[in-house]
């Protein structure tokens, strides 16, 4: 069977789909998009998907009346019910007649959805090499904008380095993952930077606090200082598409002993249980 995607009101094979060179996502990158997992086709925490992905549309002016129940209408057709799959939502602000940074009069947002086999990711249990670089994105990340060339061109130094993951640094402190948000256990208690609008605020964040709370895993939301993060017993970063990667060599050092730690092997299992458990 051909694959089949979504796009603005119809399911079409993917090589049919196709939008205009004036739609402002492809000259502007002016949008926003979702990645929601879906584990033998039940989707994984949706409410909090359309949470954020509203938060996303407001956060650039392009709300739209869809419910969640609409979108998981949307979805459903796309899903298969025998694998991990991801859905790609992205929302743009539409075809314009001609070029111009204001908005245009007339908006039709654009909205494509496609669905993915989530691919095992290696580095989730042997763990990965990270490197930290200065943040050079923009100040507005907790809107997960389409707009992600300062995330691919973190990634990508990353990846020249030899590593899987960018941990990223403003003033002197961590903040995030390139793709990914951060966790640090320092002198035994879980540590992740606040929600801001320095972070995207990661569903699978939300999880893993939600999961230390329930275990009287001790945990708190605070800064960490990029000497802190050197000097970390543990340290992981979490997203939806590979869950919960520990770091085990940061900047060419070891972490802890050089291995997944207990804190992470801990938190994966209680995870792993919890996905099981919604289906
Ligand atoms: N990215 N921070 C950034 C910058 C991200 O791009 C992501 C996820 C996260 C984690 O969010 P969540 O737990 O909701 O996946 C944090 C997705 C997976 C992507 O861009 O493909």
């Amino acid at each position: 069977m051909t694959e089949q995607v979504y796009l603005s009101g119809a399911y079409l094979p993917l090589a049919d789909a196709k939008v205009s060179v004036l739609d402002r996502g492809f000259l502007f990158g002016d949008g926003v998009y979702e990645v929601i997992p879906a584990y033998y086709g039940r989707l994984f925490r949706l409410e909090d998907h359309i949470t954020r992905l509203n938060n996303s549309l407001n956060g650039i002016r392009l709300p739209l009346p869809h419910s969640v129940a609409d979108w998981e209408a949307i979805f459903r057709p796309l899903l298969a019910d025998d694998r991990d799959q991801y859905i790609y939502l992205q929302v743009t602000r539409g075809y314009a007649p001609k070029r111009d940074h204001g908005f245009p009069e007339q908006v039709v947002p654009t909205i494509f959805a496609m669905c993915s086999d989530i691919a095992p990711f290696a580095g989730r249990v042997n763990g990965i090499k990270a490197v930290t670089l200065d943040d050079t994105r923009w100040q507005l990340c907790n809107i997960k904008a389409i707009t992600l060339l300062g995330n691919i061109l973190l990634r990508q130094e990353a990846l020249d380095q030899g590593c899987a993951e960018a941990i990223l640094v403003r003033n002197g402190y961590v903040v995030e993952g390139a793709a990914s948000n951060l966790f640090a256990v320092l002198d035994g208690e879980l540590i992740t930077p606040p929600k801001s609008h320095e972070i995207l605020p990661g569903i699978t964040r939300d999880v893993i606090l939600e999961l230390a709370a329930a275990h009287n895993i001790p945990y708190q939301e605070d800064i960490i200082a990029l000497e802190a993060l050197h000097n970390a017993s543990e340290i992981w970063v979490a997203s939806s598409t590979r869950e919960i990667v520990p770091v085990i060599e940061l900047d060419g050092q070891q972490v802890g002993d050089g291995k997944p730690g207990p804190v992470w092997k801990r938190m994966d299992d209680l995870l792993q249980a919890y996905k099981t458990s919604l289906s």
